[in-house]
């Protein structure tokens, strides 16, 4: 499987926080935002990314990401020079997806919670149709909202309804079986002039081929699309963080325990990080397994 971070936008919302710099940059309390989907990515097993930005942020992204292989994956990179919708990252990401399935995630999307990488490795191996992932909100006339009958199977979705029938946000992060490509050059854009990746999962729910995956209320999906949710979203990693000792999202710990890299490779990043508390961490996982 194939994956892809969406991180374009502009994110009018957080001016002036984003007036030079890409939102998805910006800290969530100690790493930069776009490291948190990412890592939902690697921990799907997913070692082949594709990052879509605006085109005058990219040269960050890549500063900041480089090529991948220090986290034993390769990352490459792609502009989305306008507003042209979520769906339209998998129209940019054609030739990198290939005939694989694909994994699309929202560069502002914040996931934690208990086994989420076994549901993430369970649910993505052999995708037929989409698998969409719903978490219960208290706004969701903000987000896609997903109807379930008794039975807990999808039978609608609505994209920022007024009356919304349920309270399951569709969250931002897709599988998608092959058939996204074609899929998505089909589409028209909406009224609000993008391609919408409501859309595509209204293909698949008609096809009956898409599935939901109810994350629950055990689990953490944040925003981040206010200063408040922002600063709030720091605070829950944070919170974490400090009373457990461990790291969320950090892609270099996620790429020695899935594998990418071994314990030696691991215990070089955690130099390349320095005097920091993320290299020490990075040292003292690693060096038991040396
Ligand atoms: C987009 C999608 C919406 C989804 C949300 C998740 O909304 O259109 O279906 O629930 O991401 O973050 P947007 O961020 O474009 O308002």
């Amino acid at each position: 499987m194939k994956g892809i971070v969406l991180a374009g936008g502009h994110g009018t919302r957080l001016r002036p926080l984003t007036h030079a710099v890409s939102k998805q940059l910006l800290p969530i309390y100690n790493k930069p935002m776009v490291y948190y989907p990412l890592s939902v990515l690697m921990l799907a097993g997913i070692r082949d990314v594709l990052v879509i930005s605006t085109p005058g942020q990219l040269e960050l992204y890549r500063a900041l990401l480089g090529d991948g292989k220090r986290l034993g994956m390769n990352i490459d990179y792609a502009g989305q020079p306008e507003a042209g919708g979520i769906a339209e990252a998998l129209l940019i990401g054609a030739k990198h997806i290939g005939d694989d399935d694909v994994a699309l995630v929202l560069g502002d999307n914040i996931f934690h919670g208990p086994s989420f990488s076994s549901v993430l490795m369970r649910h993505s191996r052999e995708v037929d149709g989409c698998v969409l992932f719903g978490y219960p909100v208290k706004d969701p006339e903000r987000y896609g909202v997903g109807e379930v009958d008794a039975a807990g199977q999808l039978v609608d979705i609505v994209e920022k309804p007024v009356n919304p029938r349920s309270n399951l946000a569709i969250t931002g992060l897709y599988f998608y079986d092959n058939d996204v490509v074609d899929i998505a050059g089909e589409l028209r854009p909406s009224a609000r002039g993008e391609l919408e990746i409501t859309d595509i999962n209204k293909v698949y729910l008609r096809r009956g081929k898409a599935r939901l995956v109810n994350l629950g209320r055990g689990f953490a999906w944040l925003d981040t699309g206010t200063h408040d949710s922002l600063l709030q979203a720091g605070q829950y990693v944070q919170v974490l963080e400090q009373r457990q000792g461990v790291r969320i999202a950090c892609l270099e710990e996620i790429a020695f325990r899935m594998n990418f890299i071994d314990a030696a490779a691991c215990y070089e990043l955690g130099l390349e990080f320095g005097s920091s508390d993320y290299g020490a961490y990075l040292r003292n996982i690693a060096s038991p397994e040396i």
